[in-house]
């Protein structure tokens, strides 16, 4: 199972399996990580799942549609690492990616 590690906004890292076909966001809630609220559940339409996917990472994850992007561009604190956890699929590629949680 792929292993995600978490940033947490406290800076402790959290390094979680999270199954294959999950999302980052639903890593996270699952596991009562703080910091990803995903108010909206997952319906793209909150941002308070907003982290930042380690630029080594990025590749490991669908590039953003444009709803995401749209979204995502006025997260604060936004920029080009900027994703919505709900969105990032979790595959086999994934595993060891590192993702930052924003202070949402
Ligand atoms: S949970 Fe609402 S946009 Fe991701």
């Amino acid at each position: 199972m792929p292993i995600i590690t978490y940033i947490l906004p406290d800076s402790t890292e959290r390094r979680l399996e999270v199954p294959t076909g999950q999302t980052v966001m639903e890593g996270s809630v699952r596991n009562n990580l703080p910091g990803i609220i995903a108010e909206c559940g997952g319906g793209c339409s909150c941002a308070t799942c907003h982290v930042y996917v380690d630029a080594a990472w990025a590749h490991a994850f669908v590039e953003a549609n444009d709803d995401e992007a749209a979204l995502v561009e006025f997260a604060d604190g936004a920029c080009a690492e900027s994703r919505l956890a709900c969105q990032l699929v979790v595959t086999e590629a994934a595993d060891g990616a590192r993702v930052t949680v924003a202070n949402n």
